[in-house]
């Protein structure tokens, strides 16, 4: 399904992140570390686009949706569920191979949910004249140098 403008960029995100996943997937004990680095490239800069998720999108859809959408629950949920596993693997020079291939599931999960339901019942659910607005609320917060990552402490 075509993306809509307003969450292309974070779809974006998406592809990248799924290029992670397929690396770890593949990871074994020989490329375990450079994997490991390869992760965390991928992740410090990509805590601006749960940022967005949780800050914008999300309360945004929840106007229209319903605060306890269950999808909402659920990607909030995965958000602190992979969170607390991908700092396992940020934390550890040369983490378990196993660990890896767990991470690299779960986010592909979480990542195919929100392409796949997620964002087309958010594309459904936000009335388009909310859509400029949302738009515009996403692209500014991309720019946010206080939601940098580095700069969060
Ligand atoms: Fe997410
Ligand atoms: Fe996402």
């Amino acid at each position: 399904m075509e993306r809509s403008e307003m969450l292309k960029s974070l779809s974006h995100d998406h592809h990248q992140a799924l290029r992670v996943c397929q690396l770890m997937r593949r990871c074994d004990v020989q490329n375990a570390s450079e994997t490991r680095d390869a992760f965390v490239r991928f992740w410090q800069p990509h805590q601006i686009h749960i940022r967005i998720e949780e800050d914008v999108l999300f309360p945004k859809f929840a106007e229209f949706g319903g605060a306890d959408h269950p999808m909402i629950e659920r990607a909030l949920a995965e958000h602190t569920d992979d969170g607390a596993l991908a700092r396992q693997v940020i934390e550890s020079a040369e983490p378990p191979v196993e660990t890896m291939h767990e991470l690299a599931e779960r986010l592909h999960d979480h990542v195919r949910f929100e392409e796949r339901e997620l964002f087309p019942e958010i594309e459904r659910t936000v009335p388009e004249s909310e859509r400029a607005a949302l738009l515009a609320a996403l692209a500014h917060a991309e720019t946010r140098a206080d939601w940098q990552p580095g700069r969060q402490h």
